[in-house]
């Protein structure tokens, strides 16, 4: 993962420019930060464990530069320590990178036998010591980069600083993103273009093996084979976003409240009438529907795969992208692949889509960001308005895709007549009064805390339910578990009996959502036996039960299209309390980034 920010200019100090970058990037990771920056016409670096404002009060306030590189990491290879921090220098070359060197340890070993020797843990300070071998053996930089490109397997997006040619910033991609600003006294590069937007809405992008020599006058891009190539300048189009806290303390309960303006932005073209309903794709033309995504994204899935199966007859697969590329998916041109993500850069959807790519199958790509990679390689996007998201624990865009997804359902359901147009009728009034049924279930608060006041000592929580309950429990264990740090697992109710109960005891707490009329007593027979077992119980639902042996958590009557959202609701709201009195850093939980872009 990892962000990273390369900056030159005529007559600007760099430094805040790439400490205001890299903050914009801490979404990719944020365990240690580093800068190399032209001081007395050498590179100083300097590097820190933490995040981007302890490197910021490292920095000397008056300390100017018109050139520099910086890095925000998310560790993979080697700890996050401040050794391990980027920039990574190996003699005449300082880099940053985001992505991963698959063969270092070959390349590292290659090094080794020329007299390299290496301080650190990271992939990265390997790819500095193999660009350095090249450019002592070469002399020329084009050579070098082709060379390199040759020789390394992985990911990478890097920019590198020359001792001896200090005027100019290079940079190479292949996999990791890399955009490039164009402003009249300021050029910059980055990971992506929110850490440019402050200072230009121009840029470029680099393909797979394009480079980029880019100083305060000129950026000239290479092929693979050296050759300068031209490429159209981007013009990025400001959306209409709110990016601060505002009242809130967390932008993920900000993010959480917002859902009742988020829900109704992503389905609003196409509720109106049947004929906007009718303007979202046809999937009837397609036998099977497979679904990719990960962690909340692949709950996601879920949740469509229940509603198409059930409510459709349209058989759905559903994938985590990790394990995708790795398994034998029965692909063919009947089955249409639906790419979910809310970053549109996880890297591993963006490799199992380029899979069914190769393969000149079928695509669609639910994203909430533009201009990604996902949204530019699927055949269809459809986008989510969920707004950025900032805090790293998904809620918003979980609820815009499950929106988008449930129409989906919907139009099927009416094009191939399993779901009639009065139904169809129905469920556009609901989404069209999704703030009224929403605002109740947010403004919950008490409820919410008292029930957090309860968990929030606990070493784990067992969140279990039936059909799609149980798909929505995974969400809110997951919710839970990354903010909280409470072990909390989800479990099928009927499949407790098959082990997992044994660990059921006295005061254990349970937390279940029973919302289908046809499941829902068996849900609460598997909760009379975890109660029997001595367990505290929180259910969610929809009917008027009277069981003071639960504590219950009442959720307006609504269609199977609208339901997940009224349940997920209080999941998150339980989740975020319950981490609000753990005390944990509940926007940028720890070991975790926003956007997931190494495999
Ligand atoms: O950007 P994506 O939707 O592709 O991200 C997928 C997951 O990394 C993401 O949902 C992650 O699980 C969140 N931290 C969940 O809150």
């Amino acid at each position: 993962m990892c962000g990273i920010v390369g900056a030159i200019s005529k007559d600007r100090n760099i430094l805040p420019i790439l400490i205001t970058g890299l903050k914009n990037l801490e979404y990719r990771g944020y365990d240690s930060a580093g800068v190399a920056y032209l001081k007395n016409n050498k590179i100083n670096i300097i590097k820190t464990r933490g995040k981007v404002n302890k490197l910021e009060n490292k920095l000397n306030k008056n300390e100017i530069s018109n050139i520099g590189i910086a890095h925000t990491r998310w560790a993979t290879h080697g700890k996050a320590t401040s050794n391990n921090a980027h920039p990574h220098r190996y003699k005449h070359i300082t880099i940053v990178h985001n992505g991963i060197i698959e063969n270092y340890e070959e390349m590292k070993n290659t090094l080794l036998k020329e007299k390299y020797s290496f301080k650190t843990d990271t992939d990265t300070e390997i790819a500095a010591g193999l660009l350095n071998y090249y450019y002592e053996k070469f002399n020329d930089i084009n050579k070098v980069i082709k060379e390199f490109m040759n020789k390394v397997i992985g990911s990478y997006a890097i920019v590198i600083m020359i001792d001896n040619d200090v005027d100019n910033l290079y940079c190479l991609k292949k996999e990791s993103p890399i955009v490039i600003g164009i402003n009249d006294n300021i050029n910059i590069i980055a990971s992506d273009i929110r850490a440019i937007t402050k200072y230009t809405d121009k840029y470029y992008t680099l393909n797979d093996y394009e480079y980029a020599k880019v100083n305060i006058n000129d950026i000239i891009i290479y092929d693979k084979d050296n050759n300068i190539i031209k490429k159209d300048i981007k013009e990025y189009k400001e959306e209409n976003n709110n990016n601060s806290k505002g009242h809130y303390k967390h932008y993920m309960l900000k993010e959480i409240m917002e859902q009742k303006e988020t829900i109704y932005n992503t389905v609003k073209p196409y509720i109106n009438s049947i004929g906007s309903l009718l303007k979202l794709p046809d999937l009837t033309k397609y036998k099977e529907i497979s679904i990719v995504g990960c962690g909340t994204a692949y709950h996601a899935g879920l949740v469509a795969k229940y509603l198409f199966e059930e409510l459709t007859n349209t058989r759905c697969n559903v994938y985590l992208a990790s394990e995708y590329r790795y398994q034998n998916n029965f692909l063919s041109k009947d089955t249409l692949t639906i790419f979910i993500s809310q970053s549109g850069e996880t890297a591993d959807t963006i490799s199992a889509l380029k899979l069914v790519k190769s393969k000149n199958y079928p695509t669609l790509g639910i994203i909430n960001v533009k201009e990604t990679t996902i949204s530019s390689l699927v055949d269809t996007c459809l986008y989510t308005k969920a707004g950025n998201e900032i805090a790293v624990a998904s809620t918003k865009a979980y609820t815009a895709q499950i929106s988008i997804l449930s129409l989906l359902v919907l139009v099927t359901g009416y094009r191939n007549k399993t779901i009639n147009e009065n139904k169809v009728l129905e469920v556009l009034n609901e989404f069209k009064d999704i703030d009224n049924l929403v605002t109740p279930l947010l403004n919950k608060k008490n409820t919410y805390l008292s029930i957090a006041k309860k968990i929030y000592k606990e070493k784990d929580i067992f969140y279990i339910g039936r059909g799609l309950d149980y798909y929505l429990s995974m969400e809110g264990a997951l919710k839970l578990k990354e903010i909280s740090y409470i072990h909390s697992e989800s479990y099928a109710a009927g499949e407790l009996k098959h082990g997992t109960i044994s660990l059921i005891e006295k005061n254990t707490k349970v937390l279940s959502s029973a919302t289908n009329t046809k499941l829902n007593s068996k849900t609460i027979s598997n909760l009379k036996e975890v109660l029997a077992r001595g367990a505290d119980i929180y259910l969610i639902t929809d009917e008027n039960y009277k069981d003071d042996t639960f504590t219950i958590i009442n959720i307006p009557k609504a269609s199977y299209f609208i339901k997940p959202i009224l349940v997920i609701i209080p999941y998150q709201l339980i989740a975020y309390y319950t981490a609000l009195l753990k005390g944990t850093n509940i926007d940028k939980p720890k070991n975790l980034a926003k956007s997931v872009t190494v495999e």
